[in-house]
C-alpha cells in the first residue's frame, strides 16, 4: 500500500471548489482544486491573505462543505463530523469559551468525549506544558494576551490527540521563542500520535520546518512541492501542481 493509497489517505479532495455568496456578490475562495493529505504529512499552506488558506483548512476538517467537487476521509474512516476527536483544529481567530478558565477550556472536549475528569486534567496539564502555558491554567480567556490564547488553543487540540491536526495561522501572534515552541509541539505531537499535520502560515520560519509546501494564490494551489533538503519522504500529489513547480 503506497502513501497515497485511497484506503489510507486522511483526506482526498477532487475538484473541490468553494464559493461564498451568490450572483454578482459571489466570491470564489477556492477554484477546482485536487489534493491529498497522506499519512504522516507535514504540510505548510502558504500564500497571501485572502488566497483561500482558511477556507481550504475548514474544508479539509469537514467544518465547511464544498460548492462543487468531492472530499473524502478514507484514512479517518469517514466524515469527521461523525467522528469527534479524529480532527483537531486550531482556529485563526479567538476560540476559547469566555466563562471557562484555561484548564476547563482544554478539558472540555475531553469531558464531552467521555474521558474521566482525572484523565482530562492530566492530559490538559501535559498539553499546556508543551506550549509553556502551565502558569495560565487558572486564568479566564479575557485575562490572556492574544499570543497566550493562541498557545492555549493549540494545547486544547493536542490534548485531544487527533489523527489529523489542522492549524490556521497558529503562531501569528507569538514571539519567536514561543513560535518555535508551538511549532515544535505540533510537530512532536503529530509524530507521537502518528498524525498528519497541516499548518496555514504567513511565516517562512514556520513553513520551513514542515517538509511539504502548498502555495496558494487567488484560490488556487499554484505549487505543491517537497523541499530538496528533506529527502526520502512521500511526495504529496495534486492534480495541477502549476507551472512554477
Ligand atoms: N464567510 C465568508 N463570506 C464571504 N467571503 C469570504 C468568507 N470567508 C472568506 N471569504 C473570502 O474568501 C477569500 C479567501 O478567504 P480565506 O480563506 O479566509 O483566505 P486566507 O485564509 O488565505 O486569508 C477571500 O477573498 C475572503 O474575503
Ligand atoms: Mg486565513
Amino acid at each position: 500500500m503506497t502513501a497515497t493509497d485511497g484506503g489510507r489517505d486522511l483526506v482526498r479532495c477532487v475538484e473541490v471548489a468553494r464559493t461564498y455568496g451568490r450572483g454578482a456578490a459571489a466570491v470564489v475562495a477556492i477554484h477546482a482544486m485536487s489534493c491529498v493529505v497522506p499519512p504522516a504529512a507535514r504540510v505548510a499552506v502558504t500564500g497571501p491573505s485572502g488566497s483561500g488558506k482558511s477556507t481550504l483548512l475548514h474544508l479539509l476538517a469537514g467544518l465547511d462543505r464544498p460548492s462543487a467537487g468531492t472530499i473524502e476521509w478514507p484514512g479517518l474512516g469517514g466524515d469527521p463530523v461523525d467522528r469527534p476527536g479524529t480532527v483537531g483544529f486550531v482556529f485563526q481567530g479567538p476560540s476559547l469559551l469566555p466563562p471557562l478558565d484555561v484548564s476547563e477550556n482544554v478539558e472540555l472536549p475531553l469531558l464531552l468525549a467521555g474521558f474521566a475528569a482525572s484523565e482530562a486534567r492530566e492530559r490538559s496539564s501535559q498539553a499546556l506544558a508543551m506550549v509553556d502555558a502551565v502558569e495560565l491554567a487558572g486564568r479566564l480567556p479575557e485575562e490572556l494576551s492574544g499570543g497566550q490564547a493562541q498557545r492555549v488553543a493549540v494545547a486544547r487540540v493536542l490534548a485531544c490527540r487527533p489523527r489529523l491536526i489542522l492549524a490556521d495561522e497558529p503562531t501569528g501572534q507569538l514571539d519567536a521563542g514561543h513560535r518555535d515552541q508551538v511549532v515544535r509541539a505540533l510537530i512532536e505531537s503529530a509524530a507521537h500520535l502518528g498524525a498528519s499535520l497541516v499548518v496555514a502560515t504567513h511565516d517562512v520560519a514556520v513553513a520551513n520546518q514542515l517538509s511539504t509546501q502548498w502555495q496558494m494564490r487567488d484560490g488556487r494551489l499554484t505549487c505543491a512541492e517537497e523541499p530538496a533538503r528533506v529527502p526520502h519522504q512521500a511526495f504529496y500529489p495534486v492534480s495541477d501542481p502549476g507551472e512554477s513547480c
